[in-house]
């Protein structure tokens, strides 16, 4: 088995998921100004190791996904992130695309950048510490987009650099993310999410990258935040999987993005969807709705840690026991 397979398939190993820490330093700065913390290199630092060094973390959490600046950080004890992380028995990574920037030529739609120089940056990265990468391309659904363009641009990118990253022995968490923001029905989620996977996987496949070696990251099929009629877990679940299944048995697994639900609706959502028997595994690799309660919890306060890291503990617990479905489906 190759490095990206067996690193791979560790990523997604039955009952725990992915933690996504990865926010750009703008992004971040903007969370933490939203509760009332200063946002500084060494305040964005504090609040990642927070999070990593939650009791038991490993329990629930295969890999961390990281931003470049806290790749290159250390916890309060000297140590850097990505060897602290690997002591905790948690695999890091890293966020290697640059941000969604304007697309020319397709007004109001982005394109994911960073391919230019990609390969020595992810030597960099690998040399650092890092075992995996992510390169999320964004969708927005209107009556007309996303359009046939930003389809086949964003795919396109993200097949560049998922082959990159396994020529660099580090495994692409690749992520086409159809936003949530919009009034369209989760039928409508459901086709642009086919298309827009039809379009990755067409454009893997011609950059030779090993599915096995992959951990594809998409969005739940799920209606659109100002749709009327809210869909059920197990709506989503069987919509979500019905569009999966179009990908091949090799692939190592799925772990899906939060994208601003609830943390308890996409915990309810994941836990539909282990009623459906799949040939991989389905997971979580939750930004917002892991983090959103700890930040709130901690807000900065040097009292507060154990209060951020017991919100975050309940949440990871709560998605790793969503998975335990999957159990009772594939007896050992
Ligand atoms: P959310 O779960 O908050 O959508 O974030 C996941 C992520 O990694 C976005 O790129």
């Amino acid at each position: 088995m190759s490095t990206c397979n067996e690193t791979a398939a560790a990523m997604t190993m039955p009952g725990k998921g992915i933690l996504a820490a990865d926010e750009s330093i703008s992004t971040m700065s903007t969370r933490l100004e939203q509760v009332g913390v200063v946002p500084t290199a060494e305040s964005r630092r504090d609040y990642r190791e927070l999070l990593v060094t939650t009791a038991d973390l490993a329990a629930g959490v295969s890999g961390v996904i990281l931003c470049e600046e806290t790749l290159g950080q250390v916890f309060s004890d000297g140590r850097p992130f990505p060897e602290a992380i690997r002591t905790l028995g948690i695999l890091p990574g890293i966020k290697v695309d640059t941000g969604a920037k304007p697309c020319p030529g397709l007004p109001g739609e982005t394109i994911t950048e960073g391919l230019d120089g990609l390969p020595a940056r992810l030597a960099g990265y690998a040399e650092a510490g890092a075992v995996f990468a992510k390169w999320r391309a964004v969708f927005t659904i209107t009556e007309e987009r996303p359009s046939w363009g930003a389809i086949a641009a964003n795919s396109s990118a993200l097949a560049r650099y998922a082959a990159a990253c396994q020529e660099a022995d580090l495994v692409p968490i690749v992520e086409p993310e159809v936003l949530m923001s919009g009034e369209h029905s989760l039928e409508r989620c459901a086709e642009v999410t086919a298309s827009v996977h039809a379009a990755v996987r067409q454009q893997l496949r011609a950059m030779n990258v090993g599915l096995a070696g992959i951990v594809l990251k998409p969005n739940m099929v799920i209606e659109g935040e100002d749709h009327p009629v809210r869909a059920t877990p197990e709506q989503v679940a069987e919509a979500t999987v019905a569009v999966l299944r179009a990908w091949p048995a090799e692939l190592a697994g799925v772990a899906f993005l939060s994208g601003g639900q609830e943390p308890e609706r996409a915990t309810a959502n994941l836990a539909a969807m282990q009623s459906h028997n799949t040939p991989w595994p389905l997971t979580f690799s939750f930004g917002r709705a892991l983090v959103s309660p700890a930040l709130a919890a901690w807000h900065g306060d040097e009292g507060l840690v154990e209060a951020g890291q017991r919100a975050l503990a309940s949440h990871v617990a709560a998605n790793a026991n969503a998975l335990r479905g999957r159990e009772r489906l594939q007896p050992a």
